[in-house]
């Protein structure tokens, strides 16, 4: 949110997936700014429509879906643009690395081939240039012995390692944003949090804008200035994130900050909010959070709460926010 023309602006986002009980509202009037080397990560518990946001942002949504909004890249509409015109805009300004990392690696070819392939395709490089570059994007995403390791196929990399890889694939074409969905769920804790870390790195580096995908919010202090939390496809409260863990505003943040890990808190005695998520089938015409919400009232399940400012650089959507903070 720096300047006027930021790198990507989104209004209103709407996706919605046809199924055979109906139409299902997966992202329901989503907006959003990232500003050139901004970071922001989307939180939210499965199913509270983060990938589908990103998906719909970049034209992957599955047949059965269909996005409306708007989605401005460089100050020109992108949404539901043909896939001729938006493959350029996925090889050259944005780029995304999947939930599954194994999809986006083809493991019957070795790392060096995969990531020559896409310069020479998209940056017009030689074979020769391309494996330079490709070693030095290794090496920037810290891989030890980069070059050698371009021979290797994708299964002779432990997982943080590949996680890197991905990293390194998807900063070839030097993208000016980053989408990374969930990049280190699957991964143990100190690993998580060097791939973190080189995130951090990676922006200080080539000024890469970062959009974080998480349902751990856990991993989100320290890595992002801004969080957007989302539940049922809309947003909950967003701002800077310290802001958030100091005085987080909606109850749903505060029940995803009891999730959280924490050393002085035994691991048997971590919270998660009771409940199950909400039925995007069929949402309730109040607030979406409501029938788990421990402070809701009848309001509540009535109208949908409007995302409104407060503190100067926060919003939030609730009747009831856990403590009143002055404008
Ligand atoms: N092709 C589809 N058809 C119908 N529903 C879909 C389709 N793809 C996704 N959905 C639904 O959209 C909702 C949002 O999904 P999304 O993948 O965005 O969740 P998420 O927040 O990324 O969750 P997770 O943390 O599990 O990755 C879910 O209820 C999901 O079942
Ligand atoms: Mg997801």
């Amino acid at each position: 949110m720096t300047d006027a023309k930021p790198l990507l602006r989104v209004r209103d986002l709407k996706v919605t997936f046809d199924t055979p009980d109906g139409a299902l509202g997966a992202v329901n009037g989503i907006s959003l700014d990232v500003g050139a080397g901004d970071t922001l990560a989307v939180v939210g518990e499965s199913g509270s429509g983060k990938t589908q946001l990103a998906f719909a942002m970049l034209g992957l949504l599955a047949k059965n879906g269909r996005a409306e909004g708007s989605v401005m890249l460089d100050g020109s509409e992108i949404l539901n643009l043909p896939d001729s015109k938006l493959n350029k805009v996925r090889a050259q300004r944005v780029s995304m690395i999947f939930q599954d990392p194994m999809t986006s690696l083809n493991p019957y070819l070795r790392v060096g081939t995969q990531m020559a392939e896409v310069l020479q395709l998209h940056r017009g490089m030689s074979r020769r240039e391309a494996m330079k570059e490709s070693a030095a994007m290794l090496d920037a995403v810290r891989i030890p012995d980069a070059a050698s390791r371009l021979a290797m196929y994708p299964h002779e990399f432990s997982g943080g390692m590949r996680q890197r890889i991905m990293i390194a694939m998807s900063l070839l074409c030097r993208p000016a944003l980053l989408i990374a969905d969930e990049p280190t769920t699957a991964l143990d804790v100190t690993v998580q949090a060097q791939i973190m870390e080189l995130l951090s790195e990676i922006r200080a580096e080539f000024g890469t804008a970062i959009i974080l995908i998480t349902h751990d919010l856990g991993i989100v202090a320290g890595a992002c200035e801004r969080t957007m939390v989302m539940y049922g496809g809309r947003v909950m409260e967003a701002g800077p994130t310290e802001k958030l863990f100091e005085a987080p505003s909606h109850p749903y943040t505060l029940g995803l900050l009891a999730a959280v890990p924490r050393l002085d808190v035994a691991q048997d005695e971590l919270r998660t909010i009771p409940g199950d998520p909400p039925d995007l089938l069929s949402l309730p015409p109040g607030c979406p959070f409501a029938p788990r919400c421990p402070l809701a009232h009848p309001p509540c399940r009535e109208t949908m709460p409007p995302l409104v400012p407060f503190d100067g650089d926060r919003v939030r959507a609730c009747h009831a926010p856990t403590e009143e903070v002055k404008p």
